[in-house]
Order: C-alpha cells, then sequence, then structure tokens
C-alpha cells in the first residue's frame, strides 16, 4: 500500500510527479496519523486525489492497495482512452470525480452493448466478456476493482467462474 514503510511512496515534485495540469485544483494536503506506541510502522495513510493527480500518466492504473489477489488500480483520465480494452475478467468501476463516457461492445464481435455515462459516485461493473474505450472530455478520476488471479481467464472460458459480477 502507498505510504508503507518499504512500498510504492507518496508522490511529490521531489520524487518527480509533478501536479498534472488538468489536476491543478486537486488539493495536496496529507492526512495526521496518530498511531499508538509500539504501531508507529505499520499505520499509514495518504491523500488517493493528491496521488492520483501526480500520476504521469493517464488511463494507466496505479496499483495502491494489494489484498492476496484483490487489487485498487485506480487511474487518472483525459480525453480518449487511445486503446480499446478487451476484458478478461469482470472490472468493477467506481467514477470519482468528473464524467467518463463508455463505448461497450461485444469482446468478440465488437458489436455494440452499451454506452455508459458514469458521473461522480457512480457504480458499474463491466463483465468478462466485452471490450470498451472511455471518453472523458475534461478529466476525471477512477477507481478500478478487480481480481487480479491468474487463473481467471481460464475459470471464465470453462464456465466455472461467471462472466458477470453478479446474478439478481
Ligand atoms: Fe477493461
Amino acid at each position: 500500500m502507498v505510504g508503507v514503510k518499504g512500498d510504492e511512496q507518496i508522490r511529490t515534485d521531489a520524487t518527480g510527479h509533478p501536479i498534472n495540469r488538468m489536476f491543478a485544483d486537486v488539493p495536496q494536503d496529507e492526512p495526521q496519523v496518530f498511531a499508538e506506541p509500539g504501531f508507529e510502522g505499520e499505520i499509514a495513510a495518504f491523500n488517493l486525489f493528491a496521488y492520483l493527480s501526480r500520476s504521469n500518466v493517464t488511463w494507466n492504473p496505479s496499483v495502491v492497495s494489494v489484498c492476496k489477489e484483490s487489487l485498487y488500480c485506480p487511474t487518472t483520465e483525459e480525453y480518449i482512452l487511445p486503446i480499446v480494452h478487451g476484458n478478461d475478467r469482470v472490472e468493477w468501476f467506481i467514477q470519482l470525480s468528473d464524467e467518463i463516457v463508455w463505448d461497450v461492445a461485444d469482446r468478440e464481435t465488437g458489436a455494440p452493448r452499451a454506452k455508459v455515462t458514469m458521473r461522480a459516485g457512480d457504480c458499474a461493473a463491466m463483465p468478462a466478456d466485452i471490450r470498451h474505450q472511455g471518453f472523458s472530455s475534461k478529466r476525471s478520476m477512477l477507481l478500478v476493482w478487480e481480481n487480479n488471479s491468474a487463473d481467471l481467464p481460464a475459470l471464465i472460458a470453462s464456465g466455472k467462474a461467471p462472466q458477470y459480477p453478479v446474478s439478481f
């Protein structure tokens, strides 16, 4: 996790991570941590928005926490995702700021399946059998959460794991 001793450190000007010009308004203050004696080296907190505002590549995940195979991979976005991403697993999206419009299509045929407009606070799950391209005309921040297990594509292909995140 970002900020923990021996792991990824907080981004600053000094680490070569200037604030992206599209995120100049993002506050850069950091949380204060008051650890009980004896736990000082085990507790960390950081300003996720400030960290993301200093990402040097847009549409590119910053892995900020890992819990077994569960990864939080937030991104910043500007303009157009320069590739069409083909999913091989479910992705959960929580829109942290601004807006992204997703064109969602069948992964194999490219046939359109949905247009998803996500605004700050919206949550969506992209299934494993789609391809998608995002458009963020101003800028945005997005939390991507996924299961990183290397076994997932084979489990999904064999039908042992579902293409969808949840059944209602
Ligand atoms: Fe994707």
